[in-house]
């Protein structure tokens, strides 16, 4: 299907108008700063720091990058493992979080997930670290689905394991409660909070977001009273700044929050409601908590099933996407990683089926999609 045939497409960002930017833009001309810790990037720290103050009674760091992959790679390079250190991460996950672990000089340690949330649990991280030598965990909100950072914690404390949370698509539902777990987030148009390209890194260690904050200025040092020359590189970094464009747009997103959350839980709850009437058991959902402001709708069907729809929807130019697929040890073989056995991820992933779903669907859309879906149920029944 090429874009011009699509009928209802897979996703539709909704980012705020040239006239909610407007303000921002403004101010860029008076600053005259683009990029490179510019007012309106500082202003955006504070504002998302105390967005998740809210959620904790530990103080909290925001640092803002140029999108979630270089976040996690950065944060993955502040951690003080040694080079070539094995790093877990669930095999249903989008690759960003593999790229990061390698480009940060680690080596992934590809892992199953829970059959029920469909996530990597601490038990599951712990089991394959003792097995592989791992000294980290690179743990992901799969699908906006939250973590709970304490039982992450608890893990770190009693057993030395680096964790980090990839929540590149869960913003609005993952808090950082716990200040020793660092966690990243992506504000890439396809998500609630879009800059068009951006993201974040935050934790409750000030010298973890410092170090991510020089790291994403190349490596050069900006701190007078650290005993090394300003302006100098004292450790290997990238360009991985949010520019001043970037931070308006973010701005813009942050004064619409409640808009965009009251929008798509406007389409989500009764899509998923027809879906679990029209579909019952037939269809199950990733367990957890009710995601604050979802971006995507995706459910598990038989594998029968899931190609019947696919069929289905190609026909009637109804977009479908197999999220998070292929699984990250099922790329090239080129690629470093260790492979751990995975039947639970691979259980799922054989019926996983990412539906439509944007704040604009409509509900004769929402409609189309259901029929299609119980179309295919009742004919693999
Ligand atoms: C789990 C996960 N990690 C990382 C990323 C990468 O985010 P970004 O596009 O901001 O680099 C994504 C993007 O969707 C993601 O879903």
């Amino acid at each position: 299907m090429n874009q011009q045939q699509i009928a209802i497409p897979l996703l539709t960002p909704l980012l705020p108008d040239r006239m909610a930017i407007m303000p921002y833009l403004e101010q860029i001309d008076s600053s005259r700063q683009y990029s490179n810790f510019g007012p309106l990037n500082t202003a955006l720290e504070s504002r998302l720091a105390a967005l998740f103050q809210q959620h904790t009674s530990h103080s909290l760091h925001v640092t803002t990058v140029s999108n979630a992959t270089q976040g996690l790679e950065l944060a993955l390079s502040s951690l003080g493992l040694p080079p070539k250190s094995k790093v877990v991460v669930p095999a249903l996950t989008f690759v960003a979080s593999l790229t990061a672990i390698i480009r940060a000089g680690h080596i992934p340690v590809v892992a199953d997930i829970d059959p029920n949330s469909w996530l990597i649990t601490p038990e599951v991280a712990m089991e394959v670290a003792s097995k592989s030598g791992a000294q980290a965990v690179l743990a992901v909100a799969a699908f906006g689905q939250p973590l709970d950072t304490h039982s992450w914690s608890d893990l770190q404390s009693s057993t030395g394991l680096r964790v980090l949370i990839d929540a590149a698509g869960a913003f609005g539902s993952q808090w950082v409660e716990s200040p020793d777990i660092p966690v990243v987030y992506s504000m890439h148009a396809t998500k609630a909070l879009a800059a068009g390209e951006g993201g974040m890194v935050v934790s409750g260690d000030a010298d973890l977001n410092a170090h991510i904050k020089q790291l994403s200025n190349f490596g050069i040092n900006l701190d007078a009273n650290v005993g090394f020359p300003v302006g100098h590189l004292s450790f290997v970094g990238s360009n991985a700044k949010l520019s001043e464009y970037h931070a308006a747009v973010a701005h813009a997103s942050l004064d619409q929050w409640d808009m965009q959350v009251q929008r798509r839980q406007d389409v989500y709850r009764p899509y998923r409601q027809s879906l679990e009437l029209a579909c019952g058991d037939a269809l199950q959902w990733q367990a957890g908590v009710p995601v604050t402001a979802p971006t995507m709708l995706c459910v598990r069907m038989k594998a029968e099933a899931r190609q019947c729809l696919e069929r289905v929807c190609q026909h009637q130019k109804i977009a479908t996407r197999r999220w998070y697929q292929p699984l990250l040890h099922q790329n090239s073989d080129f690629i470093q990683m260790i492979r751990q056995v995975t039947p639970v991820a691979e259980a799922i992933a054989s019926g996983l089926i990412g539906l439509p779903f944007s704040p604009y669907m409509t509900s004769a859309e929402i409609d189309r999609v259901v029929a299609a879906v119980r179309l295919a149920v009742d004919a693999t029944d």
